[in-house]
């Protein structure tokens, strides 16, 4: 099967019981044994559950992976790849990556005696000069937040590989849908649900993805003891969204094509961060190695912060919302949004100017979110 279809397919044969085309939801937090002789497949809703079981099957499937585990939150299958480390080893991340992984590695690890350092994922032969003899795992994501820069996922693996690092990617931003990086060689790709695979902002979700038993037993253990599960109906919502997750895509790629090639000819734009520009710095590995473009995009009002955040606030299709991958058109200010824990400082060093805005391009009329851009930046320098 390929990839529309198994979004479609996989694991969601008739209900046995009523042949009911949507699987029931089993909106039960147990589940009754039979004899003591027998376990039953499930029989308590923080080790597993059917609507679980089946997003789970899906997932793995558009990840080309062999399982997946599902979590409560982005952050907590996050958390849980990052606790294969133990006190006394070294974390080598990205340093452009998103701000609650940074978070947790800044703030948290350092607590649990795990040392962390940055290298850049656009330079693999950076690994080479930030390696440490403890160094276990490295983490990165790629196109990076907010500045939407590509960097070649098979060439860091490679690197990585010949340190025999546990290499961990977000694949939040592109969806499997454009890009599945366990075909890179990564060892487990982490997803926040929340974003396209359920795609219509009503869910907080995770996933990790994996074709490593080892890897996934520790997953599964991890969430069966910590208990950072998704409800049964987040789940159930989230597989009436990856249902969609092929053709909502197409539309988020094609509209933010437009809406990107619109603002880069716009005289109060002053750049416009989209790797589906032939300007973008990363516009060729991007084409080489994604099925897409994406629906993320960024730019720089060329004027004043607060011309930026009079933008932000002044648009009427794109709501001023924090999140991405839902099917409306969002816009967000970092400095006070998606990036508010850094210093201002910190953003600079990380491309984040405070003229900078991000927008998320749903599948709106693309006509509509140009002219609406439009009118946001003519009331912001009038
Ligand atoms: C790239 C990326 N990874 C992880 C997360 C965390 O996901 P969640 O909010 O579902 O915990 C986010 C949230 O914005 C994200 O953008």
């Amino acid at each position: 099967m390929r990839f529309a279809t198994k979004a479609l397919r996989v694991g969601q044969d008739l209900d046995p019981q009523f042949k009911s085309v949507i699987p029931p939801l089993y909106q039960s937090a147990t589940f009754g044994w039979e004899d003591l002789d027998t376990q039953p497949p499930f029989d308590y809703t923080r080790c597993g559950n059917p609507n679980r079981n089946t997003l789970e099957q899906v997932i793995a499937s558009l990840e080309n992976g062999s399982r997946c585990v599902l979590f409560s939150s982005g952050m907590a299958a996050i958390v849980c790849a990052l606790d294969l480390m133990q006190h006394g080893d070294h974390l080598l991340m990205a340093g452009d990556i998103y701000g609650g992984t940074f978070r947790v590695a800044e703030k948290h690890l350092p607590r649990h005696g795990i040392q962390v350092s940055e290298f850049c994922a656009h330079n693999p032969l950076s690994i080479n000069d930030a390696v440490q003899p403890n160094t276990k795992m490295l983490i990165f994501e790629t196109p990076t937040n907010p500045n939407l820069r590509v960097s070649d996922i098979a060439g860091v693996v490679k690197v990585a590989k010949q340190h025999g690092l546990t290499v961990v990617f977000d694949n939040t931003f592109a969806s499997p849908a454009l890009q599945n990086p366990l075909d890179h060689g990564v060892d487990i790709v982490a997803h926040s649900t929340t974003k396209y695979i359920s795609g219509h902002s009503d869910v907080i979700g995770g996933a990790l993805v994996t074709n490593d038993d080892a890897l996934h037993e520790h997953a599964f253990e991890w969430n069966k003891a910590v208990g950072a599960v998704p409800s049964p109906f987040d789940c159930w919502l989230s597989l009436r969204g990856v249902k969609t997750l092929a053709c909502r895509m197409e539309k988020h790629c094609k509209n933010a094509q437009a809406v990107a090639e619109f603002l880069e000819e716009h005289p109060r734009v002053a750049r416009v961060h989209y790797p589906g520009l032939p300007t973008h710095p990363d516009h060729r590995v991007a084409q080489r190695q994604m099925r897409g473009f994406g629906g993320m995009l960024a730019f720089e009002v060329d004027g004043s912060a607060e011309q930026a955040k009079r933008v932000a606030e002044s648009t009427k299709v794109f709501l001023l919302a924090e999140s991405l991958g839902g099917v409306e058109s969002l816009i967000g200010y970092p400095p006070v949004m998606s990036h508010a824990t850094m210093t201002e400082e910190q953003r600079l060093g990380k491309g984040i100017p405070p003229t900078l805005l991000r927008a998320s391009v749903g599948i709106e009329d693309s006509q509509d979110l140009i002219e609406d851009i439009d009118q946001a930046l003519q009331s912001a320098f009038a």
